[in-house]
This record gives C-alpha cells, sequence and structure tokens, in this order.
C-alpha cells in the first residue's frame, strides 16, 4: 500500500516511555506498572500497554494512504484519509483488553504458551475516528445489515505488519457484519487516541476499535477492508485466541472445534498493592479497575481480607465524582470502572477482589478451572498476598 509500508525487521522502531515494563522485545509487548493504571480514569497514551505481532509499520506519506473498501459489495471504495475525517467524528471512551492479561498468572497454576502478562494488559482511551456502520454505507451496506445481496456476512481487517504467525504476512481479523453496521456497536476507524493523533504503536494512521471485545479484534495499521462470506481464516481467528477446556493440551487439540473469541468476560484486578506486599499497620486502600465485554456495566465488586471468607463492597466510580452506576445513561458502558475500599488488615491476608456484571456474572473463583493452553482470559478473582511492616512507610493510604 503507498504511504503504508510493514518493515520487515525492527530497526525502526518508534521510542517507548522507559517506565513499561518490556515482556517481549521483538516484537515489543509491554504493560505499565499495575499501579499507573489507576492514576487516571483515561490512560495516557504513554502508560497505554502495546500488542504486537510484528515490526512496526511506518507511513512514509500520509497523504498517499488509502482505505480499501471492497469484497462482496456492491462499488468497491477507496478511500484517503481526508475521506475519512470528513465523515460524522465520534468520540467513544472504550477500554481496549488484551486476551492475554493475567496470563503470567495463569502460567503459574499450569505451564500455558504465550507472552506474560501481569495485570496491565489493558487502558482506557478516548478513541476519535469514524464509525464502520457509515464507512459501510459508502459501500452499499444499509445500518443493521446481518447479510448483504452478495452473502457478505462477515468484516474482515487487514493490516500491513508482518507477523511471523502469518508467515510474513499481514495481520487480520473480523466481525460480523450484524455488529459492524449496528452504529449502537460503536466499533470505529479511529484515527486519534486521547484527542491526539494515533501515534505509531496504537496503529497510525487508521486501526479498528471494537468495543468490548478482546482486544485481538482491533486491527492495528488498517490497510483495507474485505466483507466476505466467512470469518476471517486468519491464524489470529483460527489458531489463536479460542479458549479451550482445562482437558485440552497441545497433543489432542482441535482448532475448528471452537469459535473465535469475540466479547472478554467480567474482569477485575488489585492495581494499588503488588501480587505480595508489605504494607504499615492499619487501614489500607485496596484500589483497581473492573470492567466487562458486551458493553455491561459492573454491578459489583466484592472485596475479601480474610481469603474469601467474608466480603465487604467497594464503592465504584467512573469519570466525575459522583458515585457510578451501570445503568445510568451517562456512564461510559464500554469503559472501565474504578474500585475502591478502605480495609484493616490483619498481620497477614489475603485480599481478594472479585466483580460482577449488570448480567450478574462473577469471575471464577480458581484459575484452575479456566485454566487454557493459550493462558487467555485469565478472570478468576484477583488475589494479593499482604504482609504487614510497622517499621515501612505506609503508601497504600
Ligand atoms: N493489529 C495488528 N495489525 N497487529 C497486531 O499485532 N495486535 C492485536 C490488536 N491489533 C495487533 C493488532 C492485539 S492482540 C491487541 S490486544 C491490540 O491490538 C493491542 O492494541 P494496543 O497495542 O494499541 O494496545
Amino acid at each position: 500500500m503507498p504511504g503504508l509500508i510493514g518493515p520487515k525487521d525492527y530497526s525502526q522502531e518508534p521510542s517507548r516511555h522507559p517506565s513499561l515494563k518490556i515482556n517481549a522485545k521483538e516484537p515489543f509487548n509491554a504493560e505499565p506498572p499495575r499501579a499507573a493504571l489507576i492514576s487516571s480514569y483515561v490512560t495516557p497514551v504513554d502508560y497505554f500497554y502495546k500488542r504486537n505481532h510484528g515490526p512496526i509499520p511506518i507511513v512514509d506519506n500520509v497523504e498517499r494512504y488509502s482505505l480499501a473498501v471492497g469484497g462482496l459489495v456492491k462499488k468497491p471504495i477507496e478511500l484517503s484519509m481526508a475521506e475519512i475525517r470528513k465523515l460524522p467524528k465520534y468520540n467513544v471512551t472504550a477500554t481496549l483488553q488484551c486476551a492475554g492479561n493475567r496470563r503470567t498468572a495463569m502460567s503459574k497454576s499450569r505451564t500455558v504458551r504465550g507472552v506474560g502478562w501481569d495485570a496491565a494488559a489493558i487502558g482506557n482511551a478516548i478513541w476519535g475516528g469514524a464509525k464502520l456502520s457509515d464507512v459501510l454505507e459508502l459501500v452499499g451496506i444499509s445500518k443493521h445489515s446481518s447479510v448483504t445481496l452478495s452473502g457478505g456476512k462477515h468484516v474482515e481487517f487487514i493490516s500491513i505488519d508482518r507477523c511471523k504467525e502469518e508467515n510474513g504476512g499481514p495481520y487480520k481479523a473480523s466481525i460480523p457484519l450484524q455488529q459492524a453496521t449496528n452504529p449502537d456497536a460503536d466499533v470505529l476507524l479511529a484515527y486519534e487516541m486521547n484527542g491526539k493523533i494515533l501515534n505509531r504503536d496504537h496503529g497510525y494512521p487508521l486501526r479498528v476499535v471494537v468495543p468490548g471485545v478482546i482486544g485481538a479484534r482491533s486491527v492495528k495499521w488498517l490497510d483495507s477492508i474485505k466483507i466476505i462470506e466467512e470469518e476471517c481464516q486468519g491464524f489470529f481467528m483460527q489458531k489463536d485466541y479460542k479458549t479451550f477446556p482445562p482437558s485440552v493440551n497441545w497433543d489432542n487439540i482441535n482448532w475448528s472445534t471452537r469459535r473465535p473469541q469475540m466479547d472478554f468476560p467480567v474482569q477485575c484486578a488489585i492495581c494499588s498493592l503488588e501480587d505480595e506486599d508489605v504494607v504499615k499497620q492499619g487501614k489500607i486502600k485496596v484500589a483497581g479497575y473492573a470492567v466487562s465485554g458486551g458493553g455491561r456495566g459492573i454491578e459489583r465488586v466484592d472485596i475479601s481480607v480474610d481469603g474469601g471468607k467474608t466480603w465487604m463492597e467497594a464503592q465504584r466510580f467512573q469519570k466525575g465524582d459522583g458515585p457510578y452506576s451501570s445503568d445510568d445513561l451517562n456512564s461510559d458502558k464500554w469503559a472501565w470502572v474504578f474500585f475502591e475500599a478502605v480495609v484493616d488488615i490483619p498481620e497477614k491476608a489475603e485480599i481478594i477482589a472479585k466483580a460482577v456484571d449488570s448480567a450478574a456474572n462473577v469471575q471464577p473463583e480458581n484459575v484452575e478451572t479456566i485454566w487454557n493452553l493459550r493462558g487467555i482470559l485469565n478472570t478468576s478473582w484477583h488475589r494479593v498476598q499482604v504482609r504487614r511492616d510497622s517499621r515501612i512507610a505506609n503508601s497504600s493510604l
């Protein structure tokens, strides 16, 4: 694609914030310290996790960049950035979460394959761009369509990066046409992140943002969009990002038996404390994020300081000062909710957080029951071990 290039090596990577914890250098995969996540409802771009499968593409001339929209449509088109910017612009606050968030903790129960992540492969941004449903109208697909006249049922997003899993080909993924043409699903072709032009790491010049769905479907460095009959047959849809039961291993796996993962389940994590932490005697603050997929809100976050014998409810908040309510029309339905509780801890404590979403889905108690060989969707109760030591300064309250 003129204007956008997928480099063959890592010699032209962008610079990144030094506080990021690098989980893999090439391709670059990094997350912020978990405490940084709760310092701001909208995650600063520098601290937003970066999840890549190849070298970061380069825009040599944005004027020459164009997005091809074709496949099973009446009138394929090419859109320049200027034309995309002329479409109605929407700002959607949405949390992006990698399916591999909290994989390291899952791998402690049994080995899994994949980049290790702590609890910060997640971030919340204000994405600015055009709605995919508006772009699809330009190729003759009306809003709320689930199939085109020529039999198209899925929308495939194709990038320009070179991924080894695709034998040097580009990253790609698809979503159902029904979701793509539903304006309320807020699927964006985003050119801005937090009010600024997207940076290279996050998909410059154009990326997809599919709110409420695992990050893997939000394709960065978008090169083309194709309307197709069956879902995308790419590696990351068919041979990755699927959940299997704990009995499936690398010898007996049959990838075709499972659907590609789309919505992410209810999740929460304590960010004010590390996995093993030492605090000063007294009360401490337990704070973190909670989020659910599919636009479901967070109904409750429960905290225990005695390993799950007794529970108290944490306060929830989002933007602004007031308490959060999941059915308030002013709440950001695609975004995380912060929680906070002040607790008294005994000398040694296992502190647990678990969230309940608006459909009453609750996080599973044990990681073993949801273990899967790729280590995705570790949404088990988040546990941290805390010890009191009166000799140290208390930074948790
Ligand atoms: N798009 C392309 N082209 N290449 C990628 O490697 N990674 C996906 C998705 N889109 C990826 C991609 C995954 S797995 C995630 S979790 C998100 O991008 C991460 O987006 P971020 O790096 O902006 O946080």
